[in-house]
């Protein structure tokens, strides 16, 4: 097979974060994606749907003459969202979800949830209007290994808040291991999870290869190769509730390289052909369709994309760095060399 052509896909978990760095990336997602699920952990926090919309228009600003692109928007969940924020949300197309970040979970996190009990009149609020809480699915819990913060996470925030919120509709972020593989393929239809490019196709050895690399250093961090196969087996499988989210970070690459490294892979540029690489290494490329373009807006109770794109098979090599406004930035996996290629 030397050409793929798929129903034009969509990133479901992004960051484009503001001004000059969102200049510089937000052209590489809408060369790649139809739509994408805005993060909004700026600084500050895109708290309210004011906040969101003028976001929005930032990012509509942004983007090269031409493109076709649609943000769809989030908002940054703290201890203190009204759930009439919730109602104006409903009421405003274009603000789609709530985001979870626990605080301190992450990057740009520290505005976060501090105990889910201060938003529970969020969470009903957004239970009984059908709106998708994503959840940043670690605990903090410095006591707890960074490897195993997001099975601890499954048992001691995720099941008793979906316990509590039988009908809240939650898409799991960026799940990293076996563990989440199983929790959300025997939960019910209120329950979809996103899957990163990166950990389809790298293991935690990837971080110490031939030294610290700290390009492959994201959170939730890369795990060990049985959970990347159980991730491989759920996006290549045919439970709908599994779909393509890149968790594109962009940092400096100054930022990077830097002795508390940031976390967050940059992916966007490459997005795709790093989802065709992992898919046909799986002997799955036939899978790829469903996963990227399919089963994301079935979640989400959008339509479809109608537009195509095609992939080729061609050896080209991932650029070293790439413009950041007056910065430069790394992309994931730079300097090697990738098999596919979106004809553009
Ligand atoms: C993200 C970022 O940089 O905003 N970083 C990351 O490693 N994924 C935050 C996040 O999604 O956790
Ligand atoms: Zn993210």
């Amino acid at each position: 097979m030397d050409s793929i052509s798929l129903i034009r896909p969509d990133d479901w978990h992004l960051h484009l974060r503001d001004g000059e760095a969102l200049r510089a990336v937000v052209g590489a997602s809408a060369a790649q994606f139809a739509r994408a699920i805005v993060m909004p952990n700026l600084r500050p926090p895109v708290t309210t749907v004011e906040q969101a919309l003028a976001y929005r228009q930032r990012i509509v600003g942004a983007l090269p003459p031409g493109t076709d692109f649609e943000p769809l928007m989030t908002l940054y969940l703290t201890d203190r969202t009204p759930a009439d924020e919730i109602r104006r949300a409903c009421e405003t197309s274009g603000v789609v979800a709530v985001k979870l970040y626990p605080a301190g979970a992450t990057t740009h996190s520290e505005e976060g949830v501090t105990d889910l009990r201060h938003t529970w009149p969020v969470l009903e609020a957004m239970q009984r209007a059908g709106m998708p809480l994503l959840v940043h699915g670690e605990v903090t819990d410095p006591a707890v290994d960074v490897f195993d913060r997001e099975a601890v996470f499954i048992d001691t925030v995720l099941e008793p808040l979906r316990r509590d919120f039988p009908g809240l509709r939650v898409v799991f972020e960026h799940i990293t291991t076996r563990q989440a593989v199983q929790y959300v393929a025997q939960a019910g239809d209120t329950l979809g999870a996103t899957i990163t490019a990166h950990h389809l196709l790298y293991n935690r050895n990837a971080i110490f290869a031939g030294g610290l690399r700290p390009h492959w250093y994201c959170l939730p961090v890369l795990k060990r190769e049985e959970h990347r196969r159980a991730l491989l087996e759920a996006a290549t499988g045919d439970n709908p509730r599994f779909f393509l989210g890149t968790d594109s970070a962009p940092h400096a690459a100054r930022l990077k390289e830097h002795a508390a490294a940031c976390a967050g892979c940059y992916t966007a540029p490459h997005a795709i052909e790093l989802y065709a690489t992992a898919f046909e290494q799986a002997g799955a490329l036939d899978r790829l369709e469903a996963f990227a373009s399919f089963n994301g807006p079935d979640f989400y109770r959008l339509p479809r994309n109608r537009a195509r794109i095609a992939l080729r098979r061609e050896s080209w090599t991932i650029p070293e760095s790439l413009p950041f406004g007056a910065d430069r930035i790394v992309p994931l996996a730079a300097g090697e060399t990738i098999g596919w290629r979106l004809a553009r």
